[in-house]
């Protein structure tokens, strides 16, 4: 009759408030291993109303089965915190096309998945508004989602205007997160300049900062390279932008991060090389966050050479899925050990006559993969199943770590009283075999055909109802609904502000000396970089001064 706590102390069964008596949704979710990012622990799990009542052991008093109550056997299996996928384009109008998978069968792929929230991206053109973007990706949105979901929101440009409105969607539109792209030349990429304005904004605002880490103008030389060469398939779009174009822009955007404490978020890590930049700047104690994607992990870029235009040219997406065919495995490596802290999909699907428009030009292919629905079976498959992490580190990778970094924490990524009931029950000893033919999702390929994984969602619960069940879908377009964030999230700022503190103190305490010493003798540019620097005391130079002329 106890259950065991976040830290493994033995406590009663919890429970929020006694049942109502009026009509109620209630279920049960009985026999399973409650599985959290800290502990697992054998124990029924109680939701009422869409959210967790109760979890232990006997949250029912012997004999008590209210009407309408549910019960769900989850003997042998698992009950994790439903998936939360941080990276998602649904129905996204890119490259002169739009995506296929929309928000509607989007949404339903990813419960099927086990996923139960998704963040999608709101992106605005140049010279457009942010909130006008917010509003009309709400508009796409809400009246079709199947699961929860939240936006971040695209900073493509720089003006009083774009400032302004930073502040309005973090305070009153429920934004904590801004992706800045640093590839997309001429369309989305912005400049360095830019992005120290867009990180000081976001530290203003207690949002934080997200890079698509690529060298753009490296991008678009590297491409009329290999189409000057007669490289036009898709084998050029990897050949243009290698490791190294990923690992510099990467790099770029922690110093410019750090040049303001800002917190940072490097989107889709594709390269071992731009993954070692976030674990050693991890290492410097900067705050700073790498997600792989489903696609990095599970799959890699041999494909763009494959012999069929049309197979190879479905791998295409930005940063490229790299040949070395050891990437998934590192990537995975360090997802196991916190050099990398959370996973999305990227899930940016364009079926085969889409990627079509660039049959004589790689340029041209729409860039974008699959994932949404598939990305909870490769990372239990390659993750977990292969032992390089166990269930509670899935559980963190997953849901809980991207619950902390975007502030939806508890209410997503945990089971305990109170959280959103998002739950998936998990079979982690069946299999499937993914493939196109099968999976739900509208677009006609899958980048996973073939794979078989351990890891079965065999019932996906979103906001306290069975939505997905053995293959049947219980779900209407519109159930899932928008969730707000709100700013200065304690997971990450809790740290800036800390690190800021400490600074600003080390440089209004140092005597005549200067601030520049203390700089130029620490070992590394950690949060040392961020200290306000003194002036040295001196006598005023009186000697003589050369006169410049105007050609001087
Ligand atoms: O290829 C990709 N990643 N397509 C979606 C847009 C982006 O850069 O995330
Ligand atoms: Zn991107
Ligand atoms: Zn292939
Ligand atoms: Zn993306």
């Amino acid at each position: 009759n106890l259950d065991a706590g976040p830290r493994g102390c033995p406590q009663s069964p919890r429970r929020s408030a006694p049942l109502a008596m009026a009509a109620r949704s209630l279920l049960l979710i009985r026999g399973g291993c409650v599985v959290n990012d800290d502990s697992s622990q054998e124990a029924d799990v109680l939701v009422e109303d869409g959210v967790v009542q109760a979890v232990g052991r006997h949250v029912l008093p012997p004999g008590d089965a209210p009407a309408g109550l549910r019960v769900l056997d989850a003997a042998g299996k698992l009950v994790l915190p439903g998936g939360i996928d941080t990276h998602t384009h649904m129905q996204f109008p890119f490259m002169g096309s739009r995506s296929v998978d929309d928000f509607h069968l989007g949404t339903k792929a990813a419960l099927a998945g086990g996923t139960t929230m998704i963040m999608d991206f709101a992106i605005p053109h140049k010279g457009h508004s942010l909130i006008e973007a917010f509003d009309t990706w709400r508009s796409w949105a809400d009246p079709q989602v199947c699961c929860d979901y939240s936006l971040h929101v695209a900073v493509t440009w720089w003006s009083d205007q774009v400032k302004e409105e930073m502040k309005i969607l973090t305070q009153d539109k429920g934004v904590n997160s801004f992706k800045m792209f640093m590839a997309y030349k001429d369309v989305y990429m912005v400049r360095d300049v830019e992005l120290y304005e867009a990180f000081s904004r976001c530290k203003e605002i207690g949002a934080i900062a997200q890079v698509h880490a690529e060298n753009g103008d490296l991008v678009a030389e590297g491409a009329k390279k290999m189409l000057a060469l007669g490289i036009t398939g898709p084998e050029g779009h990897e050949l243009s932008r290698p490791e190294a174009v990923e690992a510099e822009a990467t790099l770029r955007a922690v110093t410019i991060a750090s040049a303001v404490n800002c917190p940072l978020y490097v989107v889709h890590v594709m390269s071992k090389s731009a993954a070692k930049v976030v674990a050693d700047a991890r290492r410097d104690g900067k705050v700073v966050y790498g997600e792989p994607i489903a696609a990095g992990l599970g799959t890699d870029g041999t494909h763009h050479w494959d012999r069929e235009w049309l197979h190879a040219a479905h791998h295409v997406m930005g940063p490229p899925l790299r040949p070395d065919p050891s990437t998934p495995d590192f990537l995975m490596n360090l997802l196991a050990n916190d050099d990398l802290t959370t996973t999305g999909s990227d899930n940016c699907t364009f079926n085969s006559c889409q990627k079509a428009l660039g049959k004589d030009d790689f340029t041209k292919i729409p860039n974008g993969v699959n994932g949404v629905e598939d990305r909870m079976s490769i990372i239990w498959e390659k993750g977990v199943h292969s032992g390089k992490m166990d269930e509670n580190r899935f559980v963190a990778v997953t849901s809980t770590n991207a619950a902390k970094i975007f502030n939806l924490y508890p209410r997503k990524g945990r089971i305990a009283v109170g959280s959103d009931a998002d739950i998936v029950i998990w079979d982690p000893k069946a299999t499937r075999t993914i493939s196109a033919k099968t999976h739900h999702q509208a677009v006609n390929f899958n980048i996973f055909e073939g794979m078989v994984c351990h890891g079965v969602p065999v019932v996906t619960i979103s906001r306290g109802k069975v939505v997905y069940e053995a293959g049947v879908f219980s779900v209407s377009a519109g159930d899932g609904k928008f969730i707000p964030r709100k700013p200065f999230a304690e997971y990450i700022y809790k740290r800036i502000k800390q690190q800021d503190q400490i600074t600003s103190v080390e440089s209004s305490d140092s005597p005549s000396l200067g601030k520049l010493s203390s700089i130029r003798t620490s070992e590394s540019l950690g949060v040392h970089e961020t200290c306000i620097p003194t002036p040295v005391k001196r006598e005023p130079y009186k000697g003589e001064v050369i006169t410049l002329t105007s050609k001087e």
